[in-house]
């Protein structure tokens, strides 16, 4: 009677299958593939233009022009989606925002561009928020140091209906609104734009994995921060809660963000709802690796993958990253 007979060597060994490369691709269970990817970008209110991101190496603030080169070479490597930040021309932030829903802000002009260009090839989702054309930086209507959540619906949905009218495929609303799915699928079935699809920033955290995108998109709050709005990083059943609701407000894909810290709200957000999963792969998260690979302290292709694959394997079906690019023409993936 021994009772480490189970684990005595011989008769079942997990690495024969690790043997050769071949054997372990053949039962790989997860597979990061160039379709799922959204490749995110900043764009100016100018038609030339190209800033590097201090913040973000590898990145770089473009113009429309510029914009519209990228993406073409960014399709010819298998990148067929893209998700646009605008930046509103100089002096243009007021406190509401307004010109966030200027048919012809960056972001419309970036739209028609795009999809002038490459139609039906090329997937354009835009990000919904206020916070980088409002001048105290929030992501919504401030009142007596608040943002107002019910006067910042309407111009959510008149920001999400004009990228509508310009020919966006897809808006993303970031902004952490209670009933902004509702309000914006109210919109844009209003106006004609039923085919126009939502793609919720659900479940979106307070995060400090954030940085370096607000100083590329120039949307840091000017007071206070952003935890009157987005989620506690302590909880996940409450984005069970937050999921549930933006898919009953008739969102159509369902976003986590930041990915890798909230791999386990990935995983059960994935197994509450059967719509498209996105995880965002946040600028922070970006840029911690560019940084330690500049360094040498790590090899980037190898945390790239991983970082990807773990994602994918929570239960993501898109990624957005801003390390797609990288990762395709390197061929790390
Ligand atoms: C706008 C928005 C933010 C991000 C996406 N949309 C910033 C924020 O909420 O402060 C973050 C993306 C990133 O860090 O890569 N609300
Ligand atoms: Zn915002």
């Amino acid at each position: 009677m021994s009772d480490n007979h189970v684990t005595t060597p011989g008769r079942i060994r997990p690495r024969r299958l690790r043997a050769t490369q071949a054997l372990r691709d053949l039962v790989a269970e997860t597979h990061v593939r160039a379709e799922q990817l959204i490749m995110p970008h900043f764009v100016l209110p100018t038609q030339q233009g190209d800033e590097p991101i201090p913040s973000m190496p590898g990145l770089a603030r473009l113009g429309v022009d510029n914009l519209v080169r990228t993406v073409e070479s960014d399709l010819s490597l298998g990148i067929r989606s893209v998700l646009l930040f605008g930046t509103p021309e100089e002096g243009r932030k007021d406190a509401s925002g307004s010109c966030a829903s200027d048919p012809n802000g960056t972001v419309s002009r970036a739209i028609r561009a795009l999809k002038g260009r490459f139609g039906r090839d090329l997937i354009v989702i835009t990000d919904v928020c206020l916070c980088a054309y409002t001048d105290h930086g929030h992501c919504g209507i401030v009142e007596g140091g608040r943002v107002d959540n019910d006067r910042s619906l309407g111009l959510l949905a008149a920001m999400a209906t004009a990228h509508a009218d310009a020919g966006a495929d897809i808006v993303a609303p970031s902004d952490m609104m209670d009933g902004r799915v509702a309000a914006i699928r109210d919109a844009l079935d209003a106006r004609g734009q039923s085919d126009v699809a939502i793609l919720s920033y659900a479940v979106k955290y307070a995060s400090a994995y954030y940085g370096p995108f607000r100083d590329a998109a120039d949307s840091a709050p000017q007071h206070g921060d952003r935890r009157g709005y987005q989620m506690d990083p302590r909880n996940a059943n409450e984005a069970i809660r937050e999921a549930r609701l933006d898919e009953s407000e008739g969102a159509d894909m369902l976003m986590v963000k930041p990915a890798l810290a909230y791999l386990d709200v990935i995983r059960r957000v994935r197994e509450t709802s059967t719509l498209p999963l996105a995880a965002y792969n946040v600028s922070g998260e970006y840029s911690a690796v560019k940084a330690a690979a500049e360094r040498g302290w790590l090899d980037e292709a190898g945390i790239v993958r991983e970082n990807l694959q773990a994602m994918v394997r929570a239960g993501a079906d898109l990624v957005i990253t801003y390390h797609a690019r990288e990762a395709l023409q390197r061929r790390w993936l």
